[in-house]
């Protein structure tokens, strides 16, 4: 399958090319980039896997190809690692018109945009998702960052990469638990925006595994959800960007409490997303029929939806969160499955719902 999705912004427009042939990359990668110095940001997971025949590939193009290679997973993310790629980048004749390549997942997308953004001033650069997570989240919208020994993702900034190049067949290699890691994030796409893709991933979901052969749909589907919402609201100023939080305020605070050791992001967001549905029914935004379709579908995936924690700490996390407002909570809640509303919520609410789902939600 070759598709294309645009993403229009004010001062920027590029594409996402969803394809397995090389030859379609090959062709709109050079019309962006000019210039044959490149510079391939990866981990050492993805290296091993996929560095030598993707620099091969265009070294016989002509590219001059340097590569940077940093350990893979979320520590990886840190600022000696940035300050790694900035030192690399210099020994390695990187210049301003140079352009630098994420392969991998958003690790690799988030420190390699942070990296492109801010050397020199600002160089090209293009997302090669390797990852599920990646391929329909991370590589797009511009969200770039790096975590501080205090937080996650602390120093960022938005910067839009000049294409996005997602080839499924990298899928081939990911662990079956990170594929269960990106499942979270589209089943949310489908609870925000879209009955008819719910619909689609009930019938799609055997056994808690996606077949392969429904990644291109579902992909090119999340993609277009996530693309339409960033083009509206490019650096979360409105409220319409922040809908892609559903599930995510009670997620940061359980990663937190576990020191982001216990849950993939994507595990965390699928608890989060009950808790979320748990709340609309309590404040009675939804049905308890649409509160069953939710957690049905997150059982159907094998997420494991019961955790046991401290309503009172998670209360604090959350009102530590970066999208809570003078100690108000901002919560995505849900009205139907495809129809999702911002809303604030007094904390003796939250504090209720958050004593009932302890460990109640098996
Ligand atoms: N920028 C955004 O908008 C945005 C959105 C969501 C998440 N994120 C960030 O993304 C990161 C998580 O991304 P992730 O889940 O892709 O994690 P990741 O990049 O750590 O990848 C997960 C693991 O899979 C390995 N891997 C990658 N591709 C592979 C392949 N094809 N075959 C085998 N192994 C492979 C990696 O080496 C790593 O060990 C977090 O840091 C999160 O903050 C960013």
């Amino acid at each position: 399958m070759k598709k294309i999705i645009s993403i229009n912004l004010k001062n920027n427009k590029y594409n996402i090319l969803l394809s397995q042939l090389d030859k379609d990359f090959l062709t709109a990668f050079k019309k962006i980039q000019k210039t044959t110095s490149l510079f391939i940001v990866t981990d050492k997971i993805v290296e091993k896997l996929y560095l030598q025949k993707f620099s091969d590939l265009l070294e016989q193009q002509d590219f001059n190809i340097k590569t940077a290679v940093i350990p893979a997973g979320e520590s990886g993310k840190s600022i000696k690692n940035l300050s790694f790629l900035y030192n690399k980048a210099l020994e390695s004749s990187i210049n301003r018109k140079s352009c630098a390549i994420a392969l991998g997942g958003g690790v690799i997308g988030d420190i390699t945009g942070f990296f492109a953004a801010t050397y020199m001033r600002g160089i090209n650069f293009i997302q090669i998702p390797t990852t599920l997570l990646a391929m329909t989240d991370s590589s797009i919208g511009g969200k770039t960052a790096i975590n501080t020994p205090n937080g996650k993702n602390i120093a960022g900034v938005f910067y839009q990469p000049k294409l996005v190049w997602i080839n499924t067949a990298f899928l081939s290699s990911l662990p079956a638990k990170h594929i269960k890691n990106g499942l979270s994030e589209i089943i949310k796409y489908a609870v925000v925006f879209d009955r008819k893709f719910y619909n689609y991933l009930l019938s799609a979901l055997k056994n808690g595994i996606i077949s392969s052969e429904n990644f291109d749909y579902i992909i090119s589907q999340s993609c277009s959800y996530k693309a339409k919402i960033v083009e509206k609201d490019e650096k979360e100023i409105t409220e319409l960007r922040a809908i892609l939080n559903f599930g995510h305020t009670f997620a940061h605070a359980l990663e937190t409490a576990t020191k982001y050791k216990k849950f993939l992001h994507g595990e965390a967001v699928a608890i989060g997303m009950l808790f979320a549905a748990k709340l609309s029914l309590e404040l009675k935004t939804c049905k308890e029929k649409t509160y069953k379709e939710i957690k049905s579908i997150l059982q159907l995936s094998h997420f494991n939806l019961n955790v046991k924690f401290n309503a009172v700490q998670f209360l604090s996390l959350m009102k530590k969160d970066k999208k809570s407002v003078d100690g108000n909570i901002k919560f995505v809640l849900t009205k139907d499955i495809g129809e999702v509303i911002n809303s604030y919520v007094k904390d003796d609410i939250v504090l209720d719902v958050l004593k009932k789902f302890s460990g109640a939600t098996k």
